[in-house]
């Protein structure tokens, strides 16, 4: 792919719905995913096989899985974050394979695993320290490689942890480097908290990038200082082609009280369309979907973009 060209990994289904706290009916999950799989996203993640009593919003992504209409040219991969969470999923992969002699593709062919740069965050999200969870990923990968699924790595507290504050750049280099080793195809960069600006992301970049070939690397910044799209910049101009992103900003973190949502899909989309570069995602679709996705949770719509475009 061209240097011009930058990947959007939709993460609303998960990241921005993860967090409601009214159960979403499977119905809405799958008009979602199904309405984002038109509109030329490559990437929709659609859920996670995570323990239901932490975040029981993604208990009925088995369903979700199932009842999505699958665009042939789409991934939807789904968080994963122990072994116990890959059974579930292989389990479910191997009860409905694609029909035989079919060209359809299976349910999913990618898992998302996630680790932390903070102590106290991984301890809040995984319940185990930063050692721990990486040694407790070695089998999913393992497992889930053997069993031809993509590996996708997240960082989480790049910048600000909730709990202890900043977090020095070198941690994060090293949790990256630590899911490099294990086999992740690509990591993704989290600020969850959404207190970083283009200083701090970009000394943390310049410590990442000394340990992992930028092209393996995405960012995932969370808006909830209103600093998403520019930090996204950021990244894309530190050599990064791939941004993480949520429709109509949906979102925020079970385990950061007080954050906000993704960087909205619409604005980052708008912001690399004006400096040149290309998505591949048709904005104006993009929009409908998240005044639609809006309503549905009866929630203001996020994207300064989107709402600009809805107002023509
Ligand atoms: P634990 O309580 O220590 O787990 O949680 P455990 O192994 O002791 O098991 C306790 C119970 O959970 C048992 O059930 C297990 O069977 C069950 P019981 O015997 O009590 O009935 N269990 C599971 N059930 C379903 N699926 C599973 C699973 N695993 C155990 N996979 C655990 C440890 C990791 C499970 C828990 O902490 C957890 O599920 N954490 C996930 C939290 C989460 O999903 N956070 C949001 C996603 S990460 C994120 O948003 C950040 C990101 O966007 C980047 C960024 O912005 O920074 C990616
Ligand atoms: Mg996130």
């Amino acid at each position: 792919t061209s240097r011009s060209h930058v990947k959007i990994v939709e993460v609303g289904p998960r990241d921005g719905l993860q967090n409601e706290k009214s159960i979403i009916p499977t119905e809405v999950k799958v008009e979602l995913i199904d309405k984002l799989g038109t509109t030329g996203l490559k990437v929709i993640e659609s859920g996670s096989f995570v323990s239901p009593k932490w975040v029981p919003q993604m208990a009925g992504t088995a369903d979700v899985l199932l009842q999505i209409k699958r665009n042939p040219g789409v991934r939807y991969p789904v968080l994963v974050p122990n072994v116990k969470g890959l059974d579930t999923l292989v389990d479910l992969l191997e009860r409905h394979p694609p029909p035989a002699g079919s060209s359809e593709p299976p349910l999913t062919d990618e898992i998302a695993v996630f680790i932390a740069a903070s102590e106290s965050f991984s301890k809040a999200n995984l319940n185990c320290s930063i050692g721990e969870s990486i040694d407790r990923l070695v089998p999913v990968v393992r497992l889930a490689r053997f069993k031809g699924l993509r590996v996708r790595g997240y960082v989480s507290t790049v910048i600000t942890c909730p709990y202890e504050g900043p977090i020095a750049p070198e941690k994060v280099r090293d949790v990256a480097k630590a899911l490099h080793q294990l086999g992740c195809y690509e990591i993704s960069l989290g600020d969850t908290v959404g207190t970083g600006t283009p200083i701090t992301v970009e000394n943390m970049l310049n410590a990442v990038t000394s340990v992992v070939p930028v092209e393996k690397l995405a960012a995932h910044m969370h808006d909830t200082y209103g600093m998403g799209v520019v930090n996204s910049l950021i990244a894309v101009k530190s050599g990064i082609r791939t941004v993480d992103s949520s429709v109509a900003g949906l979102g925020g973190c079970p385990y950061s009280p007080g954050a906000t949502g993704n960087v909205a899909t619409e604005d980052i989309v708008h912001a690399l369309h004006g400096a040149g570069y290309t998505t591949g995602v048709d904005l104006e679709g993009l929009a409908e979907i998240g005044g639609w996705i809006s309503s549905q949770l009866g929630r203001p719509n996020s994207s300064r973009v989107g709402q600009a475009l809805l107002a023509k």
